[in-house]
């Protein structure tokens, strides 16, 4: 079967390849990938930045599809079924946090950018009946992250507001949908200006393009201070954060795409009595809560663009240079 995996010797550090199918195990199932989604997890993958990488492995940690065989002890009704895969894996008992057997689908274990992903049957969920298999799998990894930062760390209110940064990437476009949701008045950052443009035709209360040195001025102007950030860049942008953020307010992070802070303005922190959490994607009941959300709620991701899988190189930089608006999709 066609599958793009990991090879460091090629300079795109992917290769799209034929893979030997394995027999199933049992517990587990086999389903027929429709469409796969890109998330910066797999990039810091190519770029050698993620713990653990083998080469061979195939990449991809989203998918949708269609179940074609189950292993022993699975129920056969799956067996047809129109899915969605959860990738986080071993999260364990405790909704705090994940457990040491904790990993994610797309590395170690072989992911979804292929023509058939193995995972264990009780990852399946039925596909939302209102989105497309592109859309479907746009949601598992980028959705999950993005509910458990707002509700379960964030505990987001109807009467917040809520700044969402870098708009553009794929876990913000769902924080952003999820707050408008929930009720809250939700505020987002970019560096380009067709991306605010697009939150703003979404629902955006104000916009602000975090590359200019007075956004945190304007963003106070605009808001009196939130009460809420969800933020995955950090850095030193962490301390413009600690600014915009209201008294008692709290930022959540679930990525450091710029970095750790080499400054950190402690005193404001404790003074405004500010709670700064991470957290990382979600437990079974994150997941099963969230699909409810979004089918209650009728949300639809953002897809940027759908690439096929010979153009998986392009897909790549793409992400990698931030000009994605939403989820990129791959399909064979
Ligand atoms: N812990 C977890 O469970 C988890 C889950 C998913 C992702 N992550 C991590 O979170 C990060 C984002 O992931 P993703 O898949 O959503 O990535 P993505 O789709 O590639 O989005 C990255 C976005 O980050 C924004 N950005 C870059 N520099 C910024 C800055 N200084 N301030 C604010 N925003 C900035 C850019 O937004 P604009 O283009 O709008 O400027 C860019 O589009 C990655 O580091 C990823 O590894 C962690």
């Amino acid at each position: 079967m066609k599958a793009i995996t990991l090879n460091s010797n090629y300079s795109s550090k992917l290769l799209l390849t034929d893979v030997l199918e394995r027999a199933l195990e049992p517990g587990e199932a086999k389903v027929a990938i429709q469409a796969a989604a890109l998330n910066h997890r797999d990039e810091w993958c190519r770029k050698g930045l993620y713990p653990n990488l083998k080469d061979g492995v195939v990449l991809g940690s989203d998918g949708s599809g269609i179940v074609e065989e189950v292993g022993d002890g699975v129920d056969l009704n799956w067996v047809g079924k129109e899915v969605i895969i959860n990738p986080a894996i071993n999260w364990g008992e405790d909704q705090k946090a994940q457990g040491k057997k904790f990993e994610i689908l797309g590395m170690p274990r072989n992911g979804t950018l292929s023509e058939k992903v193995i995972v264990p049957a009780d990852r399946l969920k039925i596909k939302p009946e209102h989105l497309s298999f592109e859309e479907a799998a746009a949601l598992p990894l980028a959705g999950l992250t993005a509910f458990r930062a707002l509700f379960y760390q964030g505990q987001v209110k109807p009467e917040d507001k809520v700044l969402i940064t870098g708009f553009g990437g794929g876990v913000a476009q769902f924080a952003f949908q999820f707050a408008l949701k929930a009720g809250a008045e939700v505020y987002a950052s970019s560096s380009k200006t067709e991306k605010l443009k697009k939150a703003t035709e979404l629902g955006a209360k104000a916009v602000f393009n975090y590359t200019e040195e007075d956004w945190t001025e304007k963003a106070i102007q605009k808001s009196n201070g939130f009460d809420l950030v969800i933020d995955s860049a950090v850095g030193n942008t962490l301390n413009n954060l600690i600014d915009v953020v209201k008294p008692g307010g709290k930022i959540v992070f679930y990525g450091a795409t710029r970095g750790n802070p080499t400054d950190l303005t402690a005193r404001k922190v404790f003074w405004n009595q500010l709670k700064i959490m991470g957290t990382t994607m979600g437990s079974d009941q994150d997941f099963e809560h969230m699909i409810q959300f979004v089918q209650e709620n009728k949300i639809s991701p953002i897809i940027d663009q759908v690439f096929t899988f010979d153009e998986a190189e392009i897909a790549f930089d793409r992400m990698k240079e931030g000009k994605q608006l939403g989820k990129i999709i791959l399909k064979l």
